[in-house]
């Protein structure tokens, strides 16, 4: 990019590989902040879907970002990575590096798109790792570039992690709280920070707040070493791990002690140190990210001698929720196989369709290995689960799962649980029995509607 056009802030062409949550919503979110964004993925029915207008992950706001920015012509999808390639100053990477058996990330998709980028370049390219991988990634993505490139093309790499929510991803994109850039040369941060411009200056049209957004401090745009922003990345989100697990210890210890974990987590995150986000006691932690991000970063401390037992007891704790839940449900339900149970919430958290590593597919398992009758409901993610669990009854309307139930069981802190009539649910429930495993009620109302209520970490 020339100088004059940096000073003029005019669109940079990007190339996003891979559109599943994070490269669609960095490509949309670009895009409509005034990139010219081409987007491919090895997946054509996916790109087919996107070309015919359509969406193929749930994510608010996403529906109307594209389809603003297709009709502004500011984004296109190709299955030919190649044309992506060429036609792109930067090119973000945003495939998947699921957790091998050994919690080693798999980071062949990565080594793919570097053979992909070298053969197919024409010129040469900003490189940005946006997958989340382990530190030394970048250093190994650049050599493998340098090996793999036939016409003697220099590329630069950088990391650049992506730390958006599913369910606020579009949000989280425009209004981040930092945004971290790991370089080797200066000019590639130059021009990372090029593309941020928009949403460093809030120069773009925002989509949530129609323009008006409420004001408050703006991201910080933080330069580093890939190396360190890598590790950025992965500390985030094992903090974040942590601190749910710690939050799930002191419902096991209120639950012995006979205190009430919400009053503790509440009180304790009211000092700044601590916060009071992410120590909500339940289920636990599921999703695509936190539990392959917490195994990962265990085995690449472990790669250079590093023992991370804390969080070898995150996800000790974490798959112990399933086990405390399901004793609860087998103490109240006393035999479960053949009773009829209402499953409230089947995605891994709310506001998402996402199931994957979902604990309340978990649960789903062990009730059908039990041999229950299960009725489950959930806003968003029955369509991803059906293929999965054929053999299990759905309904769009919660009350039709409540229907005749021996139990509900609510798994997923969606509102429209939070916001249930549990006085009509239990004229139809066989039996007034809640195991809550997302502490959305009072115990007290619930026993007050004449249920046998229990929860996680409350008398
Ligand atoms: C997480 C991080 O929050 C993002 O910053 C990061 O970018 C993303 O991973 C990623 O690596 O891509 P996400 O997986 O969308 O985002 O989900 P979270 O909102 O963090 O929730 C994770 C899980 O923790 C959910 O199953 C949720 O129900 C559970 N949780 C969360 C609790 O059990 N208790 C809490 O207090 C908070």
């Amino acid at each position: 990019m020339c100088a004059a056009a940096r000073e003029r802030g005019i669109a940079v062409r990007l190339a996003v590989i891979g559109c599943g949550y994070v490269g669609l919503v960095t490509g949309a979110c670009l895009a409509e902040a005034g990139h010219q964004v081409i987007c491919t993925d090895i997946d054509r029915e996916r790109i087919a879907k996107l070309n015919a207008g359509g969406v193929p992950i749930y994510e608010r706001h996403l529906d109307e970002i594209l389809r603003s920015a297709r009709a502004a012509g500011r984004i296109s999808y190709t299955s030919d990575a190649g044309e992506a390639i060429r036609a792109a100053q930067a090119v973000f990477i945003c495939v998947g590096t699921p957790p091998k058996e050994s919690g080693e990330a798999d980071l062949s998709a990565i080594d793919n798109c570097a053979r992909q980028i070298a053969a197919e370049a024409d010129g040469p390219k900003l490189v940005i790792e946006k997958s989340t991988v382990p530190a030394r990634t970048g250093l190994e993505l650049s050599r493998a570039l340098a090996a793999y490139s036939r016409n003697g093309l220099r590329f630069r790499v950088a990391s650049n992690p992506e730390f958006l929510r599913e369910g606020t991803a579009v949000e989280d994109f425009f209004h981040p709280d930092r945004i971290v850039v790991g370089v080797e040369e200066p000019s590639a941060a130059a021009e990372l920070r090029e593309i941020y411009r928009p949403i460093l200056e809030r120069s773009f049209h925002c989509p949530i707040h129609n323009g008006a957004c409420p004001v408050g401090p703006r991201g910080e745009f933080l330069v580093t070493t890939i190396n360190s922003a890598e590790l950025i990345k992965h500390a985030s989100n094992s903090f974040l791990a942590l601190k749910i697990s710690y939050a799930n210890v002191l419902a096991d210890l209120c639950e012995r002690i006979g205190a009430d974990v919400e009053e503790v987590t509440h009180a304790i995150g009211l000092d700044p140190r601590i916060g009071g986000q992410f120590l909500k006691a339940g289920l636990g932690f599921g999703g695509f990210c936190f539990p392959k991000d917490v195994q990962a970063f265990i085995h690449l401390a472990a790669s250079v001698g590093v023992d991370f037992d804390i969080l070898k007891a995150t996800e000790r704790v974490n798959k112990e929720r399933i086990d405390r839940f399901m004793e609860k449900v087998a103490k109240a339900l006393w035999v479960v196989k053949a009773k009829r149970i209402a499953l409230l919430g089947l995605a891994f958290k709310a506001n998402t369709d996402d199931v994957r590593f979902a604990p309340a597919l978990e649960v789903l398992k062990r009730l059908l290995a039990d041999g229950a009758e299960v009725h489950a409901s959930d806003p968003e993610a029955i369509s991803r689960t059906k293929p999965l669990f054929p053999q299990v009854h759905y309904h769009e309307d919660p009350y039709a799962a409540l229907q005749n139930a021996d139990a509900a069981l609510v798994c997923t802190e969606w509102d429209v649980f939070k916001r249930l009539d549990w006085e009509r649910a239990g004229k139809i429930m066989a039996r007034k029995l809640v195991l809550d495993g997302r502490n959305l009620y009072s115990p007290s109302a619930m026993r007050d509607l004449g249920f046998e209520y229990y929860s996680f970490g409350r008398a």
